[in-house]
C-alpha cells in the first residue's frame, strides 16, 4: 500500500465521494486530500483529458480507489447521464462536493443574458441538479454535501456580477438544501474560499498588465500575508464532509486568510 495512504488519517474509509470539477485546481486537491483520508473517489469533469490524467496520477499514488465520469454539468441531460453512470458503478454515495465552476471577468456593459445564464447554469443550477440527481444514491444513514462558493458571495469585486450572483445563490441553495435534506440526515454546507493559487487564478493574473505586481499586491492584502493553497480549502471541505461536523448543517465557512475581515483594505 502506498506510504501516503498509510501515513494519513482515515476518517473517510469506506466512504464514496464524488467531486465535480476535479480535473485540476481546488477540486483535484480536494480529491487527493479525501483519498489520503481513505475515501473512494469518483471525479467528474467536462475536461476528459484533464480528468483522465488526474485519475492516472492519483491511482499511481493511492491505488485503484478512484474512478471518473466525463460530464458537462451545464447541460441537464449530462447530469442525468452522470446519475446513470453512478448507477452503473453500483455504489452508494456518501459525500458530494459541488466544486465545478467558471469565472468570467466582465464589466456590466458586457454582461449579456447568454453569459449570465451560462455562469448561473454551471455555478448554481448544476449544484442543484447534481444534488437532486444523486440524492437517491445516498444511504438511509445519510451523508454530506459541500458546495464550493466564494468570498464573492458576500463581497463585491469589480467585473464579477455573474460569478458573484452565482456564488451568493450557492450559499442560499446550501441553506435551503440543508433544510430539505435534514430529515434524511444529509448535511449540506458551503466553503467560501478567498484568493487561492490555482489555474483559474493564474489565468486571472495573466490577464493583467503586470501579473507579478498583482500577485504581490494580493498576497499583501491578507492579514495572514499569503494567498491560499488548494490544500487550505481541501482541509475545510474534509471537516465539513466528515464525522467531526456531524451537527453542522446549512452553514458556510470562509477560508480566506482573513482577507474579508478588514473594515478597510
Ligand atoms: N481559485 C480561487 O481563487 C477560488 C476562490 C474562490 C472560490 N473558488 C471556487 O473553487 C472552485 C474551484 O476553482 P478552481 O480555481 O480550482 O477552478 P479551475 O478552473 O482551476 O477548475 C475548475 C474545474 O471545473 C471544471 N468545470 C468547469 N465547468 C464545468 C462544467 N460545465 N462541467 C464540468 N466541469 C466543469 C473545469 O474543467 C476544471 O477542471 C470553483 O467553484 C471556484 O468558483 C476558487
Amino acid at each position: 500500500m502506498p506510504d501516503k495512504l498509510q501515513e494519513s488519517t482515515r476518517e473517510f474509509t469506506g466512504k464514496v465521494v464524488i467531486v465535480t470539477g476535479a480535473a485540476r485546481g481546488i477540486g483535484r486537491a480536494i480529491a487527493e486530500d479525501l483519498l489520503a483520508r481513505g475515501a473512494r473517489l469518483i471525479l467528474v469533469d467536462r475536461n476528459a483529458l484533464g480528468v483522465s490524467e488526474a485519475v492516472e496520477t492519483l491511482r499511481h499514488a493511492y491505488g485503484s480507489m478512484v474512478d471518473f465520469v466525463v460530464a458537462d454539468l451545464a447541460d441537464p441531460r449530462e447530469i442525468k447521464e452522470l446519475a446513470l453512470a453512478i448507477r452503473t458503478l453500483d455504489v452508494s454515495v456518501d459525500v458530494l462536493i459541488n466544486n465545478a465552476a467558471i469565472e468570467l471577468d466582465l464589466p456590466l456593459s458586457e454582461v449579456t443574458a447568454m453569459v449570465f445564464d451560462h455562469v448561473i447554469a454551471v455555478n448554481l443550477r448544476a449544484p442543484l441538479l447534481v444534488s437532486q440527481a444523486l440524492i437517491p444514491f445516498f444511504p438511509e444513514t445519510g451523508g454530506a454535501i459541500v458546495n464550493i462558493s466564494s468570498i464573492h458571495a458576500s463581497h463585491a469585486f469589480e467585473n464579477s456580477i455573474p460569478y458573484a450572483c452565482s456564488k451568493a445563490g450557492l450559499v442560499a441553495l446550501t441553506r435551503n438544501l440543508a433544510l430539505e435534506l435534514a430529515s434524511r440526515n444529509i448535511r449540506v454546507n458551503a466553503v467560501c474560499p478567498g484568493y487561492i493559487d490555482t489555474p483559474m487564478w493564474d489565468e486571472w493574473l495573466r490577464s493583467s498588465s503586470d501579473p507579478q505586481a498583482l500577485a504581490e499586491q494580493t498576497a499583501a492584502l491578507h492579514p495572514l500575508r499569503r494567498r491560499g493553497k488548494p490544500a487550505d480549502v481541501a482541509a475545510a471541505v474534509a471537516y465539513l464532509a466528515g464525522p467531526q461536523a456531524a451537527w453542522v448543517t446549512g452553514t458556510h465557512l470562509v477560508v480566506d486568510g482573513g482577507l474579508t475581515i478588514r473594515a478597510h483594505p
